[in-house]
C-alpha cells in the first residue's frame, strides 16, 4: 500500500476514534499523514518494557495485548486491545522507557505516530487531552479491578471471575443456565489471573470437582453455580 493509500484509510479511520473525534477535516489529514503503517504478525512482539521509544499506537485491525513478563517467561496481561484503541501513551506522555511488552493477539495492522505530531494535534485541538485523559481513567479503574483481585481473591476465585467477565461480553446460553465459552489453556488463564499455571490447574481441579466448571473440547461450560463464588 502507498503512503497517500495509507493516509486516506487512515484519515477515515481516524474520525471513527473517539479521541480524534472533533478534529477538523484539515487537522485530520495533516495527522494522518504522519501515521506509519505497520503488520505484525499472530505473537509478534511490537517493542518490550523498558524500551526506549516515545511513538503512539492505534490498532486499526486485530487485537493486542499489554503484558509484564518475568525473567522466567511467565506473564501477566494487563489488558487487550483491539480495533480503535491506542496504547504507548504512557512514554508517549512522560518520556520514560515502556512499562509493558506489546504483543500481537492476532495478526494485526498498527498505525504509529511520533510524540511531536500527537503534541502537534493536541495543540490543534486540545479536547483531545481531555478524551485522552477519559481513556487512561478508565484504564486505571480495570488496573484497580485488577489489584483488588489480586490483594482479596483466591486464584479459584480470580478465575470464576474472568470467566464470568468472559462469559457476559463473549458467552452463549443454554437452557440449563450453563455459559459456553471458548476454552483457554491453563496458561492463557495464568497470564490473565495473575497465578501460576500449577496453581491455575489445582484451582480449575476444585472447580470441575464442585460442578462450577465443565472443561470440553474446545469449550468451558460455566454453571449458574460460579455467580455464587463471587
Ligand atoms: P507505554 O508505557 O508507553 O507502553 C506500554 C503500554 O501498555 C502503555 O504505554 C499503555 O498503553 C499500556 N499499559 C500499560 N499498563 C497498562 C494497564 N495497567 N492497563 C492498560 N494499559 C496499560
Amino acid at each position: 500500500m502507498g503512503k497517500d493509500t495509507d493516509s486516506v484509510i487512515i484519515k477515515g479511520f481516524l474520525k471513527e476514534i473517539p479521541i480524534f473525534k472533533s478534529l477538523s477535516d484539515r487537522h485530520l489529514s495533516r495527522l494522518s499523514e504522519n501515521f506509519i503503517v505497520c503488520r505484525v504478525n499472530r505473537g509478534e512482539t511490537i517493542f518490550h518494557q523498558s524500551d526506549d521509544s516515545t511513538d503512539l499506537y492505534m490498532i486499526l485491525d486485530g487485537a493486542v495485548r499489554a503484558s509484564l513478563v518475568n525473567e522466567d517467561g511467565e506473564e501477566l496481561i494487563l489488558a487487550a486491545f483491539n480495533r480503535g484503541d491506542f496504547f504507548g501513551e504512557m512514554s508517549l506522555l512522560d518520556g520514560k522507557p515502556r512499562s509493558a511488552t506489546m504483543i500481537a493477539v492476532d495478526a494485526a495492522t498498527v498505525g504509529v505516530l511520533k510524540r511531536d505530531a500527537f503534541l502537534q494535534a493536541v495543540k490543534d485541538d486540545p479536547i483531545i487531552a481531555i478524551d485522552l485523559l477519559s481513556a487512561m481513567v478508565q484504564r486505571m479503574r480495570m488496573a484497580d479491578g485488577m489489584i483488588e483481585s489480586l490483594a482479596f481473591l483466591d486464584v479459584g476465585q480470580r478465575l470464576v471471575r474472568l470467566l464470568m467477565q468472559i462469559a457476559r461480553t463473549a458467552g452463549e446460553k443454554d437452557q440449563s443456565g450453563f455459559f459456553r465459552i471458548k476454552r483457554l489453556t491453563h496458561r492463557e488463564l495464568a497470564a490473565r489471573t495473575g497465578a501460576s499455571r500449577e496453581a491455575v490447574s489445582k484451582a480449575m481441579k476444585v472447580l470441575v470437582f464442585r460442578g462450577v466448571i465443565k472443561e470440553n473440547e474446545g469449550h468451558f461450560l460455566l454453571s449458574p453455580l460460579a455467580e455464587e463464588i463471587l
